[in-house]
């Protein structure tokens, strides 16, 4: 073994379990081998876990497993080893009584899994509006090299020549089919016809705003919160995220080395910018909470009354993920 590599494999948490003599290494070796898995899992290379939220009872996160096949692609292009693990998922659609009360549950399941794993580096792959918080603070809790990974907007919905916004335009189909303006067929054909993709709200609702400040905070890849669910570009960024992961491991860049003070003041001023949802105060404390960063409501008045808003999305505004995605996203 060279001396580099040597160095390398002494650095990886990975090593500790698969790099050991005796029984201690040779009991998870062993029942990671039923699985098929090589000699390459062993041999001291970037083990990379891919936390995903895929969930048939979370439609926004629903095709995060393909997704995370172009992740493992990235990983094994670089020289590391994917494994793939999953945890709770939060959709807002249909959790009862709000899927804030398990935000941080959550995030217990992301920082415990990551603890008690040969983890050397996390891809956090996220979508429907508590899933990018939660993973991000389980993962900030452990300290080690991360990104993540959002699922994308799904299409903009389209009836009868307009636009339609996730949410937003549920309660004026709802005023019009009860007010008798609105058949039962076209208020059940409007249903079909706002959600026909994969992905999270095309609105800048929580969902596309969180996706959007990771990249503001250095932890997602450009253009991480705009290309659409179903677009072939967010596979490649994918791709590129799982290729990432691997330098980030091998340089030992963790997670708090990203999320520093500078990092979140940049996303409340690019936050102001998108108009981005008043929810990303409440999440992007706790992440800063977790790493030991101050960062307080004076902070958010401070940096972010006199920014401009510079996006016409709904709900505020005209527009729709789709046509931010077009217009270059948060790196224009
Ligand atoms: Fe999942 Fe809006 S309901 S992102």
């Amino acid at each position: 073994m060279s001396r580099k590599k040597a160095d390398e494999q002494k650095r990886m948490r990975s090593a500790e379990w698969f790099g050991r003599e005796g029984k201690y290494g040779f009991i998870p070796r062993s029942w990671m081998r039923s699985q098929g898995f090589g000699p390459e899992l062993f041999d001291g290379r970037p083990v990379v876990g891919i936390c995903n939220t895929w969930s048939e009872l979370n439609p926004c996160n629903r095709h995060l497993r393909e997704l995370a096949e172009h992740v493992k692609r990235g990983v094994l292009l670089a020289g590391g080893y994917p494994l793939e693990f999953p945890v709770m998922s939060l959709g807002e659609p249909l959790m009862r009584p709000t899927t804030m009360m398990f935000r941080n549950l959550v995030s217990m399941d992301v920082e415990e899994t990551i603890r008690a794993n040969p983890i050397d580096g996390v891809v956090l792959l996220a979508g429907c509006d508590k899933t990018t918080p939660a993973l991000l603070m389980g993962a900030a809790s452990c300290d080690i090299p991360s990104i993540l990974v959002s699922g994308g907007p799904m299409l903009n919905g389209r009836f009868r020549g307009r636009d339609l916004g996730s949410g937003t335009d549920v309660f004026r189909f709802d005023e019009e089919y009860r007010s008798g303006r609105l058949s039962k067929e076209d208020y059940e054909e409007a249903e079909a016809a706002m959600s026909r993709s994969a992905g999270s709200c095309m609105t800048m609702g929580t969902a596309s705003t969180m996706a959007s400040l990771a990249e503001a905070l250095g932890i997602a890849l450009p253009m991480n919160g705009a290309i659409p669910a179903v677009d072939s570009r967010r596979r490649h960024l994918a791709e590129e995220a799982g290729h990432h992961i691997v330098s980030l491991v091998r340089g030992g860049m963790s997670i708090s080395r990203v999320l520093t003070r500078a990092a979140f003041e940049n996303a409340i001023v690019v936050n102001g910018a998108i108009g981005g949802s008043t929810n990303a105060v409440v999440h992007l404390l706790a992440l800063a909470g977790r790493l030991g960063v101050p960062l307080s409501l004076d902070d958010w008045d401070r940096l972010g009354a006199g920014v401009p808003c510079l996006v016409d999305l709904k709900p505020s505004g005209r527009f729709l993920m789709e046509d931010f995605f077009d217009a270059g996203g948060v790196p224009r």
